[in-house]
């Protein structure tokens, strides 16, 4: 039986310190999509957000608080009032939820970055406790730059949140600078200084500048830290932040040699988490990422490989199975019905009714007719990009073709757009194929944006995969996102560009109709 004082709870910040450290901020849908795994994944807390630093915060940390099923949701705030109130809006229609509110509490940052003395820091962080508490008995007090504050006042600030009514308070190394040692020593000092401070769990949250936030976190955890915040695939500021699957693998595999420590995590649901938080934020994982890259389970050499062949652990110290990679054996084609698709989509955590099935059927057999076997990667592919598709399309890609090749050819394209409900066709050169055709599709849709940034990846194996394009586009000033998957990368790109222009569009259509109201008013 597994001792409850030994559970080391995972408060998942993928959603929050991940996403505001991407270039491109994901969408809401985007946002309810990584929640849904995560929640699948069996992570206690979601951080889904920062309420009130935007609308689109708001609205995503409110959408995602209403489909959690298993995890708590939980929301950001400054140590001021209407952050905490914003959380307690956004949050308010979930049955139990968490507001997680911090101050920073290190010398450089309370007199250089908030120009106060240490005992306003004080009362500001017991205002804020206590205002969380009237709205919820789940509150979270951060010391931001935990890892940098004098010791003493650490204490001092960790039993005021506690006196406060904080149930959780969390000791950030923010910049990721102290060594596990010394990480360590702090909780323990902590444990042995702080009178009160067995009402509260601890909670560690640790960034990865010098590579040391796993150890960090896992020696925080010896000492008696009992929640640690990580992100899928180490995702976060600057060099990330914990990762999720390092420290829950090293707990299910090392955990007794720790005492007894262990997670509730589902671990075979890890490498699907990795494989749609790196697809979702397109941030590829690393082919040598611990537990999650590619080459994680990989042997190169002739005498590793003699070795496994001889006994798996001579080299292996965990499986691939047991983080859920596994030979795909399902043979999705063109001939699979309507009931395979959605039983697989069952099995990968998707309920029926979370989706169209109509319309990833039909965009399966067009796929599966270009590319013969599908994936079940492709079929999740297909499920994020039909969220894209619910909205109405101004633009639509009717057909494209390119010529490219070597020195002596000049890279054309022309493409037909579907215009509401005209067509027209461009045709253009450019110093590439891809330039060629967002010269064709800058002159159809007659939207005069800059290429911010673009980034194409392979989803899936080998020559198998399908290209998942990203672009990024400045118009008048804002910026919007594409996404564009194709088996041919040329219209993968050609499709992302299509669906920046059509919110571009989108978005004129509002502020016409904001104009109008205004009018009219
Ligand atoms: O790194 C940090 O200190 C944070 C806090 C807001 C918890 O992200
Ligand atoms: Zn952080």
């Amino acid at each position: 039986m597994a001792d409850e004082k030994n559970r080391v709870y995972i408060f998942d910040t993928t959603l929050r310190d991940g996403e505001q450290a991407l270039q491109q901020s994901l969408s809401p849908k985007q946002k309810l999509q990584i929640a849904m795994i995560l929640d699948q994944l069996g992570v206690d807390i979601i951080e889904a957000g920062f309420p009130i630093s935007s609308p689109g915060d708001f609205e995503s940390v409110r959408d995602i608080a209403r489909v959690l099923k298993n995890a708590t949701c939980c929301g950001l705030s400054r140590a001021l009032d209407a952050d905490i109130d914003a959380c307690r809006d956004a949050l308010k229609e979930s049955e139990h939820y968490r507001i997680h509110t911090f101050i920073a509490t290190s010398d450089i940052h309370v007199k250089d970055k908030l120009r106060r003395s240490f005992d306003d820091i004080v009362a500001m962080a017991d205002r804020a406790v206590r205002r969380a508490r009237n709205y919820t008995d789940d509150v979270e007090f951060s010391c931001e730059d935990a890892g940098r504050t004098p010791i003493d006042h650490l204490c001092r600030m960790v039993e005021t949140a506690i006196a406060a009514g904080a149930t959780t308070v969390n000791i950030p190394d923010t910049v990721g600078y102290t060594l596990p040692y010394e990480f360590g020593n702090i909780i323990k000092t902590l444990f042995n200084r702080v009178p009160n401070i067995d009402k509260a769990r601890i909670s560690v949250h640790c960034h990865n500048d010098l590579g040391m936030a796993t150890a960090n976190s896992l020696t925080a955890v010896q000492e008696g830290a009992r929640q640690i915040e990580c992100c899928v695939n180490g995702l976060g500021e600057r060099a990330g932040n914990c990762s999720l699957e390092e420290v829950v693998m090293t707990m299910k595999l090392r955990g007794q040699y720790m005492g007894g420590v262990y997670t509730n995590i589902e671990c075979t649901n890890i490498a699907r988490a990795s494989q749609v938080v790196s697809g979702v934020t397109n941030e590829p994982v690393p082919s040598h990422k611990a537990i999650v890259g590619s080459n994680a389970f990989a042997h190169s050499s002739g005498i590793h490989q003699d070795g496994v062949l001889k006994n798996k652990n001579t080299y292996e110290i965990l499986t691939p199975e047991s983080v859920g990679f596994t030979e795909n054996n399902m043979h999705m084609t063109a001939r699979s019905g309507r009931h395979m698709i959605r039983a697989v989509l069952d099995k990968m955590g998707y309920k029926e009714g979370t989706y169209d099935l109509d319309d990833i059927y039909q965009r399966f057999l067009k796929l599966a007719d270009r590319k013969g076997q599908i994936f079940d990667y492709d079929l999740e592919a297909l499920l994020f990009f039909s969220h894209d598709q619910e909205e109405e399309t101004q633009f639509t890609l009717d057909n494209l073709s390119v010529i490219s090749g070597g020195k002596n050819v000049i890279p054309t394209a022309s493409v037909r757009l579907k215009i509401g409900k005209r067509t027209r066709m461009e045709s253009s050169t450019g110093n590439g194929p891809v330039d060629a055709v967002f010269n064709c599709i800058t002159r159809l849709t007659g939207i005069r944006l800059k290429l911010d940034h673009f980034c194409i990846l392979a989803k899936g194996a080998g020559t198998n995969a399908q290209g998942q394009v990203d672009v990024d586009v400045v118009y008048e000033g804002r910026h919007y996102n594409g996404k564009g998957l194709s088996t041919d990368v040329i219209e993968a790109s050609a499709l992302a560009l299509i669906s920046a222009c059509n919110s571009i569009y989108r978005a004129q259509i509002i502020e016409e109709e904001k104009c109008e109201e205004k009018m009219e008013a």
